[in-house]
């Protein structure tokens, strides 16, 4: 037996946000991050909206990029003692993600991070709060996913919690708040789409219900990202829903090993004074896990047919030249973003540079134990080539290097 989940409810369309007037409750506590949503006005008018529901509001903000498990704790304290019974969390994947885990804690006081962290492990959510997420970036869609992203600090390491317990109740994607992204966001978010989407199509939880999704984000996001990227604001509002087809797409096929990587090189070299960004760090990957994958014959022939419905190689050209198009297309989709190749070449504003921010010495003596992490990761089980420890070394390497997969 199989699951597919999604919010019981989408609003979607310039002005959707306007959806908050009509939710019924007491008490509403929005969950928001550092002051892009204040300063463009998004966070006063969620607020207005939902006062006119007759809701007493609070408002927890100050969420981190990449939010850690102590601002999850710090928020469900807040809740606990506020009580809402809606959740709204507002802004991109890490205020959204944040709440999210922030509800787990506050429907369970008792339940611990690492209770969190076990894959569909949470217990029954909704006896307290429902749950509304509304998106400003388009590439998490974690406004309609089952997973909230979490970062341990002490260790360096990226959590996924996943369970269809999280998946919002409603999700709200309205185009107008993706509008005042600036472009490395834009290109970022957008990649970490195009990753989902491809992802999901190749995964072994793959199904007829995730698949069209996949193909249709794709194709959206081939012709929408490069354009939204140089300012079309009509491609930024397509990209808006695309990336919000992808997110319905992984989260009920899950995703693969170049979330599994990017999960454990995010803030592994933070001591070195940056992150690699997530969606930066899902481009950069892709192309070499998209070569790694395809020695599996099931994963080159839907690759394959990923190509078909792009239009980038003949119909009538072997798989194995399907694959080629597709890498290069997408390593051409970076090059017009402005996102290096390859962690070597990762500055630490996230642009290519000769050097980047992480030291090749630093690298290799940190290899193994990403690499373990990475196949630990909960989105390995669904990739389509199980990889052995050796086998991600190199892989891992051939990231930092921009070097051939040849195995
Ligand atoms: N839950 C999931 O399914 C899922 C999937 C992929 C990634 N993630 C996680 O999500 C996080 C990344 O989320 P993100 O990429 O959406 O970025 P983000 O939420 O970390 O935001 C990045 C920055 O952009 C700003 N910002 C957000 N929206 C803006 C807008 N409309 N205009 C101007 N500035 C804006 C924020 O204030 C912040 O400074 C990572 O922690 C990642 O691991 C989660
Ligand atoms: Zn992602």
């Amino acid at each position: 037996m199989a699951r597919f989940t999604l919010p019981r409810d989408l609003y979607h369309g310039k002005g959707s946000l306007e959806a908050l007037k009509s939710f019924k409750g007491r008490k509403a506590i929005i969950c928001v991050g550092g002051g892009s949503m204040k300063r463009f006005g998004f966070l006063d008018r969620a607020e207005a909206y939902l006062k006119e529901a007759g809701m007493e509001v609070k408002i927890f903000d100050g969420i981190e990029p990449d939010p850690s498990v102590e601002t999850v704790m710090r928020g469900a304290a807040v809740m606990q003692e506020f009580q809402p019974d809606w959740i709204v969390a507002i802004g991109g994947g890490s205020p959204i993600d944040a709440a999210k885990a922030m509800w787990i804690k506050y429907e369970y006081p008792n339940c611990t991070f690492e209770d969190m962290c076990k894959v569909f492990g949470i217990p029954e959510l909704r006896k307290k709060a429902h749950f509304c997420a509304v998106s400003s970036t388009s590439g998490t869609a974690t406004e309609v996913t089952a997973f909230s992203i979490i970062t341990d600090y002490s260790k360096g390491i990226k959590y996924p919690i996943a369970d269809f317990e999280i998946t919002p109740d409603v999700a709200i994607v309205d185009p107008e708040l993706a509008e005042t992204m600036p472009k490395k966001l834009v290109a970022h978010t957008g990649m970490d789409a195009m990753t989902h989407a491809v992802e999901a199509y190749v995964s072994t939880a793959n199904c007829d219900y995730t698949d069209p999704l996949a193909i249709h984000a794709i194709e959206m996001i081939m012709k929408d990202l490069v354009p939204s990227y140089n300012g079309d604001m009509a491609a930024r509002d397509r990209m808006h829903n695309a990336q919000c087809l992808a997110g319905m797409a992984f989260s009920n096929a899950l995703l693969g090993i170049v979330h599994s990587m990017a999960h454990k090189t995010g803030a592994v070299f933070a001591d070195y004074g940056a992150h690699i960004i997530h969606g930066a760090a899902n481009a950069m990957y892709l192309p070499k896990v998209i070569a790694f994958n395809a020695k599996d014959e099931t994963a080159k022939k839907r690759y394959g047919v990923i190509v078909d419905y792009m239009g980038i190689a003949d119909k009538n050209a072997s798989d194995d030249e399907k694959v080629a198009a597709l890498i290069a297309y997408l390593r051409k989709m970076n090059d017009d973003l402005n996102i290096p190749h390859c962690i070597k070449n990762y500055g630490a504003d996230s642009y290519p540079t000769e050097q980047g921010f992480v030291p090749e010495d630093v690298f290799l003596t940190r290899l193994h134990d990403i690499a373990v992490n990475a196949i630990g990761d909960a989105c390995t089980g669904s990739n389509p080539r199980q990889p052995s420890v050796e086998e991600m070394e190199k892989l891992l390497k051939c990231c930092y290097y921009d070097t051939e997969v040849d195995f």
